[in-house]
């Protein structure tokens, strides 16, 4: 059964257990649901509330959410998903930004000062540090990014190897979770 106590993390708890708490709450959540804006919200508020719990860095994150393929565009591109957060650009092309490289090459970016990203798209001055995660899964017969997540931290140095490493697992478990 769906409770909002699942966004409930206790105080002093470590971040490999927020996660831990992050990842088996999801997949409770995604059993017997596919739909990506539904599954991509409760994750976006999982997310949320996990890092509000947590000690700095981890409380200054601003953003956590989600970007998709955008399937109304020619060129490949993000539109904006689900998130937590205050308003943030809307498309992404490929190769832009930090999540528009994440998307293109398909690979992780732990961006410790995003001022030194070149190309970084400032949505919110506030954000100092920034992790995007893409979400690779199968759509229309081949193995593609359909979404990214990102999180945003108003502190420098914001992210290390453990959000990374529970970050990507979280991807894993939405890519083959939802219809894209
Ligand atoms: N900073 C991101 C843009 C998205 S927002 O931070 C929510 C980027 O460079 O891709």
């Amino acid at each position: 059964m769906v409770h909002a106590d699942a966004s409930n993390f206790n105080e002093g708890v470590t971040k490999e257990d927020a996660y831990e708490q992050v990842l088996l709450q999801a997949e409770g959540l995604f059993y017997d649901q596919r739909n990506w804006v539904c599954n991509l919200s409760n994750a976006a508020s999982l997310l949320w509330h996990a890092y509000q719990s947590l000690p700095a860095p981890s409380n200054r994150v601003n953003w956590s959410g989600f970007y998709v393929l955008d399937p109304s565009a020619a060129k490949p591109q993000l539109i904006l998903g689900p998130f937590q957060g205050k308003v943030a650009c809307q498309i992404i092309a490929f190769g832009r930004g930090v999540c528009g490289v994440a998307a293109e090459s398909q690979t992780t970016q732990l961006v410790q000062d995003v001022e030194q990203f070149p190309g970084h798209i400032a949505c919110d001055s506030e954000s100092k540090s920034e992790i995007v995660v893409p979400i690779v899964a199968d759509k229309d017969g081949e193995k593609k990014v359909v979404a990214i997540i990102d999180v945003d931290c108003a502190e420098l140095n914001g992210f290390d190897e453990v959000d990374k490493k529970n970050l990507e697992q979280l991807a894993e478990l939405i890519g083959k979770s939802c219809n894209w």
